[in-house]
């Protein structure tokens, strides 16, 4: 779709508003790898934990069965962060909710853990990618981590009508290569509810001091 074209938050209130939670192709029943990324990062239940267009995605329910208390789910969909309010209930009144573009996000809070599954992908212009890892590193406790999982070079180019960006262990440690260590990249494939595989490429950071 072209740039002149495209209202990103338009384009993402259609999307969930057209397309059931299971209908979407990224749709994970249970968000395995996050959580176990999540787990080996071994903080305590009181760390501050942000989703970063976290979407309707069940992680804030598998983190709220394991006990974090700090949990923040950002989109820039409203009817996204609904959809995932009404599922958790009364649960819900814990979580807080961000709708926003990520592009435009400013806050005092700083996180220990910034998660972000297929999100990053979408921001395909340079100078977008380059401030999001900027608006990441002020966001960011010190010696905090960023979990960053985005379509692979062997992955799709395109998602939801959208133009991709496909990411590398190389091209990440490049984005992320001013106050970031690397730890640990690895390749999976997704399975999308219609059968289909994508490659992803997950990444750890982690902030330096
Ligand atoms: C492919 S979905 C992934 C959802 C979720 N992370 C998951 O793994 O199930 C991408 C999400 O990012 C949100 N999004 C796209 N562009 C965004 C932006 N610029 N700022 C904030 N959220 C955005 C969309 O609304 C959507 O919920």
């Amino acid at each position: 779709m072209s740039k002149k074209m495209y209202d990103a938050k338009e384009h993402w209130e259609d999307v969930w508003t057209r397309k059931k939670s299971n209908e979407v192709s990224w749709y994970q029943e249970y968000p395995k790898t996050s959580i176990e990324l999540i787990l080996s990062i071994n903080s305590d239940k009181d760390a501050s934990i942000i989703d970063v267009g976290g979407g309707d995605s069940n992680l804030v329910d598998k983190l709220l069965d394991l006990d974090f208390k700090n949990i923040t789910v950002l989109d820039i969909s409203a009817k996204a962060l609904k959809r995932s309010k009404e599922r958790l209930g009364k649960n819900a009144m814990a979580i807080s909710w961000i709708n926003c573009d990520i592009r435009e996000f400013d806050s005092e809070k700083r996180y220990y853990v910034w998660h972000d599954r297929a999100l990053l992908h979408f921001l395909t212009d340079e100078q977008d990618m380059q401030k999001y890892v900027e608006m990441i590193r002020k966001h960011v406790n010190d010696e905090g981590y960023v979990i960053i999982s985005s379509f692979s070079t062997r992955g799709p180019m395109m998602c939801s009508g959208l133009d991709t960006r496909q990411h590398s262990e190389e091209s990440l440690k490049k984005l992320f290569f001013n106050g970031f260590e690397h730890v640990k990249s690895f390749e999976e494939e997704h399975v999308t509810p219609h059968g289909i595989g994508q490659i992803f490429t997950w990444n750890v950071f982690r902030k330096t001091k």
